[in-house]
Order: C-alpha cells, then sequence, then structure tokens
C-alpha cells in the first residue's frame, strides 16, 4: 500500500508543530540527519522526564523491557537475530567495534571499495601503519560502482577481510554488496559492510546480504535521534572476537584474575548507556517497520529520481552522482539491485557550494555540502571539488522538490 504522506507529514514536528517558531522546514537532507517523527521525540523525551522524576537507574528498570525490546526491533529491521545486535552510540564505533577486534596481521589483505567512507579508510591506514596490513582498493567500473569480475580476481590466501561501503555518503551510487557477499561466503572471507546510508531507505536483510558484520546509524534515513548506531555480527562470529575494550558488562569480573565475556554482541557494549535515546531508535525502527521498507524506498527513491532529472534540466547544473541510473518503469525487485539511491550530488558551474548551501537555508531549503575527504578515493579519481548534496525522503514532497529547485535556479539567474 502506498504511503499516506497526509499522516506521515502530520506524524513529524518539523512540519506542524504549533510550537515551532519558524515556518515549517523544507528539509531535504536525510543523508544528514533527517526529521524526527512525533513518537520518537515523544518517547525520548519521556525516557527525560521520567529519568527527572524518578532517577535515572529507576527509569531504566521501570522501562526495561521496551527497552530491552529494541534489540528484536532492530534485528527485526535487518533480518537479523536480536543477540547478533549492539547498540552503540553512532555507525563509527559500530563499525570500529568490529574492525579492531579482527586479528588482522602483517602481510594480510583488506579488500576495499573507492567510495569508501573517510572514517574506515583512516582506520585501515591506522592498522597498515601499525600492523602491516595491506590496503587494496577493488577497481570500479564507469559508473563508479564496485566491480564485481575486478574483485573475484583479488580473492587469494592473503585476503583476510572484505571491507565495504553499501552507500557512499555523497550520491546515486548502491554498491553490490549482495553480490559482494556471495564472493566473500565462497571464499570464507570475513565481511564487513557499512550500511550507514543504507539502512532506513531500503530493506536490509543480513542473510541476503551474506555479511558478517554490518554498521548503522540512527539519525539519517532511519529518523533516529543524533547519537544512536547498532553493529550487527554474526552469530558464528560473536565468540571468536575479542573486543578491543571491555568493561564489567562486555565481560563480567567473575574471579580476582579472570572475566568472562559475554556471549552475544553485547560484548561491543558498556554498562552505562544513553536510554533515552535508546528508547528513540527503538520508536524509529518500529515506525519504520510499520511503513514498510520497500514503501519507503519506493517514494524516497522516487523523489530522488524526479530530483535528478529536474536539475540535469537546469543549465549550469552538473549531476555528480555514481551509480547506474534507474529505469522509471523499475519494479521494486530491479531497483533494489541497480539503482541510484535516494542521496543525490550535483555541482554548479562558478558557484561556492557553501554559498549556495547558505543562500538556500536563508530561505529555509536544508541541503548539503560533501568535501572531497569524505570519500577521497573517489574524488580524486573523478577530479571532484567539494560538491553539493540533497537527499528527499519519503516525508518530502515534489512540491519541497520543485521549491528548492526554484531556489537554485534562482542562484544562477
Ligand atoms: C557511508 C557512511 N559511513 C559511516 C558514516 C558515519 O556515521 P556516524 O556519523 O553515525 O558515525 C557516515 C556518516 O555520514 C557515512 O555516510
Amino acid at each position: 500500500m502506498p504511503l499516506d504522506i497526509d499522516v506521515i507529514r502530520k506524524d513529524t514536528p518539523a512540519f506542524n508543530s504549533p510550537t515551532n517558531p519558524i515556518k515549517p522546514v523544507n528539509h531535504l537532507l536525510a543523508c544528514g540527519s533527517a526529521l524526527m517523527p512525533q513518537t520518537v521525540l515523544d518517547t525520548v523525551v519521556n525516557h527525560l522526564n521520567l529519568e527527572a522524576q524518578i532517577g535515572g537507574y529507576e527509569a531504566h528498570k521501570q522501562r526495561a523491557t521496551p527497552l530491552d525490546f529494541v534489540y528484536h526491533q532492530v534485528a527485526q529491521l535487518i533480518g537479523a537475530n536480536r543477540n547478533e545486535i549492539a547498540l552503540l552510540e553512532n555507525a563509527t564505533t559500530a563499525w570500529c567495534h568490529a574492525f579492531y577486534a579482527l586479528p588482522l596481521k602483517a602481510g594480510d589483505r583488506i579488500l576495499t571499495c573507492q567510495a569508501e567512507y573517510a572514517a574506515n579508510y583512516v582506520a585501515f591506514l591506522q592498522r597498515a601503519k601499525r600492523d602491516g596490513v595491506e590496503i587494496i582498493v577493488i577497481p570500479s567500473d564507469e559508473t563508479g560502482r564496485l566491480d564485481l569480475e575486478a574483485l573475484e580476481n583479488l580473492i587469494d590466501d592473503r585476503v583476510a577481510l572484505i571491507a565495504i561501503t553499501w552507500i557512499p555518503t555523497n550520491g546515486g551510487l548502491v554498491n553490490p554488496a549482495k553480490e559482494v557477499g556471495k564472493i566473500a561466503n565462497e571464499a570464507g572471507i570475513p565481511y564487513l559492510l557499512d550500511a550507514c546510508q543504507a539502512v532506513g531507505q531500503m530493506p536490509v536483510n543480513v542473510t541476503e546480504l551474506g555479511c558478517d558484520f554490518l554498521s548503522a546509524t540512527g539519525r539519517k534515513f532511519l529518523r533516529g535521534p543524533r547519537g544512536t548506531g547498532f553493529l550487527y555480527i554474526k552469530q558464528s562470529f560473536i565468540e571468536t572476537l575479542e573486543p578491543i575494550i571491555i568493561d564489567h558488562f562486555a565481560a563480567p569480573w567473575t574471579d580476582t584474575n579472570e572475566y568472562k565475556l559475554r556471549t552475544d554482541a553485547r560484548r561491543f557494549e558498556n554498562w552505562e548507556n544513553a536510554y533515552a535515546l535508546r528508547a528513540g531508535l527503538g520508536a524509529a525502527v518500529a515506525y519504520a517497520n510499520d511503513l514498510g521498507m520497500e514503501n519507503i524506498q519506493t517514494a524516497a527513491w522516487g523523489l530522488a529520481d524526479y530530483l535528478r532529472q529536474q536539475l540535469s534540466a537546469i543549465k549550469g547544473v552538473h549531476l555528480q552522482d555514481n551509480g547506474h541510473p534507474n529505469a522509471t518503469n523499475s519494479s521494486h525487485q530491479e531497483r533494489s539491485h541497480q539503482q541510484q539511491c535516494a542521496i543525490v550530488s550535483f555541482s554548479i558551474d562558478d558557484q561556492d557550494p557553501h554559498q549556495t548551501v547558505a543562500k538556500l537555508h536563508a530561505q529555509n531549503i536544508i541541503i548539503g555540502t560533501s568535501s572531497p575527504d569524505s570519500t577521497l578515493l573517489d574524488a580524486q579519481s573523478r577530479n571532484l571539488p567539494t560538491i553539493l548534496r540533497a537527499a528527499p525522503h519519503y516525508y518530502n514532497t515534489r512540491q519541497e522538490i520543485d521549491l528548492m529547485l526554484e531556489a537554485i535556479t534562482a542562484t544562477i539567474d
């Protein structure tokens, strides 16, 4: 069933809160930090209120069951088992927990992609410096998509990890994560997938993906609060990995000289947590699950396709997206396999992107920029400067996109 945009917008305080002093925002940057639904805001605030009224520990105790249920909700969102989920404060921490726990040694090879996110790549560089691992970048095809044949040709005994970004931070591309999973699984190589920009905008199923680790954030397409994220670790890996840092929650102190690591993915968590935010993450996931990820994808990607089409018709504007353009009448199944996603990147002749963003902000239209250093390899290979980035979500409308397009056109005239 298609989404009911009126209900969705009523559910979103940014569009209709009587207490919002600013006129409704035209927010087209879900890839940065999306607009929360009312239920997420209420859940966070209610938990904080409870903490203020009865004390933090007592509030945790009183809300123990729904807080525990968040693991189930996140697991359901990505087709995992609740024991395979660790709730963490962002996607980077989640990713790092998996990456740094892997026992890579000198001479081991990490295969990654050209669109890899900066935070991940600097961690590769650190382990190259510290542990002597080798970083090999899998070549891309002409659309910037990871080349599967090139990946197959790189597989050998030296490869100890395949770690790629599914959807890069700055536009269009959806890497063939499932096909990479097949190759990784056949070769028996651990597979770490950065799904930070994918979770919340499209269906995600860890079994179909064949990934061993998956990291994601709450605040982007999932519409959760800032400061939330999660890590999925495949059951068979959990007990083989010693977290890089532990405390007495991850590993209870069982005797004077002994600790015993937990047997679930929560061995990557700590004792103290932001429970109000966790509760908000649960509400965001429940909201997305209720709407249905396929519906969300169809709506968000449809708006992004429209935005791309219209932008490409404006003189002086250049789309900078990687990835295969969508066939306009493609089915859901086809969309999830080739596609360009809900992140749209572009540049405008002779304009400083920061100033363009500021001009639009002054009209309450929110888009952003993406600098070369967030995906340096891709930026270097395409000689890209800082570019503009917009990401409509299912709660946006074509009218909002038209307003943005008018504002962009006005910056050129
Ligand atoms: C592809 C990708 N991976 C990872 C991250 C890091 O996410 P977080 O800021 O939640 O740590 C981002 C953030 O923009 C991202 O775009």
